[in-house]
């Protein structure tokens, strides 16, 4: 551990000064460009061949935050490298010092952290994704400091860091978050400093980045360091709530801590266990991936080692609710069915075949029209929650499938608080839709073609696929702005679905449409 700490500068604890460059208020040329891109699509329209799924988006994150933890080389294939989150988690890595190799066209990121000098990454590319924040766990394990952005991501709700600060200290860190208010380009002051673990669990609440009427963002810093000044150290923790990052980044920070830890009520989902063989073939020893309690021995080194990011199980899904809403018959490929279990039997119940025809290569085909054309699939209910649950990043794309679904469904949000922002689009389509508070009551529709195209803006990533589901059966021209999100989160969407058959563009739009 203390061989470790020398790859650090040293770095002045707790000292707060926001760089002009960092400025969150001034878009960089290519947010603008994102920002000005549309989609057009023109309805209603049918699907037919095969998609190559790409690698796991939410996966690679966390898999390439872990390579901070690695001596040696890391190789990762299958890296969905045309997502601007890769881009922007690449970013953060080459930030801290970390020499990074890719091959575009095979998919391959070769990282070696060796050089990592730095313990701040840069905060411009932090507030761009949710996954950044995965690094304080590494950084902290591996160099015993780390000074990082709060999150950004999709605005969806609340999405507090109290689990992952709270964790930490279990693991032996003192950790301390400083906000303060941006106007323009200048930092006004500093707001609250915390580091009080009673006053944090309510304090958290405010992490995001949030802008209020007078024009000030409010942002912040967590500041930690390893309370003894050596390394993290072993030690137990339960999660309120099984969030995936928090037990991602705390799985990272104990697989290098000194001694035994113990963490309970963790995430269940499939990235977690890739996360787990990641580490266990770095030479880590975490046990229990995949169960709600993990056991995760520290060693003071990780060699690194080269792996395969499996398929992303939300992209695969979305294709699959693409191919239902159209009622058309497509194939993906590669993708673990056991994963999209709770997707496969709703699409079931509404009326979709969905086969197994390749053990292999793990192909499914999802056909809504057996034999003869059947336009009218039955609604059914959906309530998200933790795997094995019903993903919550499935539920946007979902609701626009039972916006053409005979019955009225209900779609319960009951991960993130603030997850329903696609209804009031869908409506301008001409779906009926009720919301009560994370709860939506959809009206179906006898026949898939009584949408009809709008303008629409996507306010966030899964968010913004429901709507290009919706544009694809709505009759007429449906022209989407604000597709940066959808980037965020899938690889050449326009593109894929052009190879299946949509009439769908992607343009940059004029000032006046956006
Ligand atoms: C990850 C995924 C995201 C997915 C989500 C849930 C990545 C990069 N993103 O996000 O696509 O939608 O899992 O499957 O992997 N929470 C707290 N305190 C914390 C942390 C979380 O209260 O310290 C709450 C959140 O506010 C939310 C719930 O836990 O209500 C679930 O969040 P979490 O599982 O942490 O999601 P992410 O890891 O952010």
């Amino acid at each position: 551990m203390a061989t470790s700490l020398c790859y650090a500068k040293p770095l002045k604890p707790f000292s707060l000064r926001l760089p002009q460059t960092q400025n969150p208020q001034i878009p960089t040329q290519t947010t603008q460009i994102r920002e000005a891109e549309t989609l057009t699509i023109t309805g209603p329209t049918q699907l037919s061949g095969h998609v190559p799924i790409s690698g796991s988006k939410n996966s690679s994150l966390c898999l390439l935050a872990a390579t901070l933890l690695c001596s040696n080389s890391c190789l990762l294939h299958n890296v969905p490298t045309g997502l601007s989150d890769t881009k922007a988690m690449l970013s953060i890595l080459r930030s801290l010092g970390a020499k990074i190799e890719f091959n575009e066209r095979n998919k391959e990121i070769l990282v070696n952290t060796d050089g990592v000098g730095r313990v701040e990454p840069c905060l411009e590319e932090m507030r761009k994704i949710r996954g950044g924040f995965f690094v304080i766990g590494p950084l902290l394990a591996r160099f015993g400091e780390a000074v990082v952005g709060l999150p950004g991501g999709c605005d969806i709700g609340e999405r507090p860091v109290d689990l992952y600060v709270r964790g930490l200290r279990a693991l032996g860190a003192a950790v301390e978050i400083s906000y303060f208010l941006i106007c323009g380009n200048r930092l006004c002051k500093p707001t609250i400093s915390h580091s009080n673990t009673e006053k944090m669990a309510g304090i958290a609440n405010f992490c995001i980045i949030t802008s209020d009427d007078t024009g000030l963002q409010r942002d912040g810093r967590v500041l930690a360091h390893s309370a003894n000044g050596k390394g993290l150290v072993g030690g137990s923790f339960h999660l309120d709530f099984p969030s995936v990052g928090a037990t991602e980044t705390l799985m990272m920070a104990a697989s290098m801590a000194d001694g035994v830890t113990v963490l309970s009520n963790v995430a269940k989902e499939p990235e977690v266990i890739d996360l787990a063989r990641f580490l266990n073939d770095s030479g880590a020893c975490v046990y229990g991936a995949g169960s709600d309690k993990l056991l995760i021995k520290g060693k003071c080194q990780l060699r690194g080692c080269e792996c395969y990011v499996p398929p992303d199980r939300i992209e695969a899904g979305t294709f699959m609710l693409a191919a239902a809403i159209t009622r058309s018959l497509i194939s993906i490929s590669p993708v673990t069915p056991s994963h999209l279990s709770c997707l496969i039997d709703k699409l079931k119940i509404a009326g979709c075949k969905i086969t197994r025809c390749n053990n292999d290569t793990l192909e499914v085909r999802v056909s809504a029209i057996p034999e003869n054309v059947c336009e009218n699939l039955r609604g059914f209910n959906v309530r998200t929650s933790p795997f094995p649950g019903f993903p919550t990043d499935l539920q946007p794309p979902t609701m626009a499938l039972l916006t053409t679904c005979s019955g009225s469904s209900i779609v319960e949000e009951s991960v993130f608080d603030r997850r329903l922002g696609h209804v009031r689009e869908l409506q301008k389509l001409g779906a009926k839709i009720q919301v009560c508070g994370s709860t939506a009551l959809v009206f179906g529709r006898e026949t898939r073609s009584a949408l009809h195209g709008s303008q629409l803006r996507a306010a966030d990533l899964r968010g913004g696929v429901a709507l290009v589901l919706a544009g694809l059966v709505a009759e007429g021209t449906t022209q989407i702005s604000g597709i940066g999100h959808i980037g965020r989160g899938y690889e050449n969407l326009d593109t894929k679905l052009q190879f299946l058959g949509a009439d769908i563009k992607r343009s940059i739009a004029m000032a006046s449409q956006l």
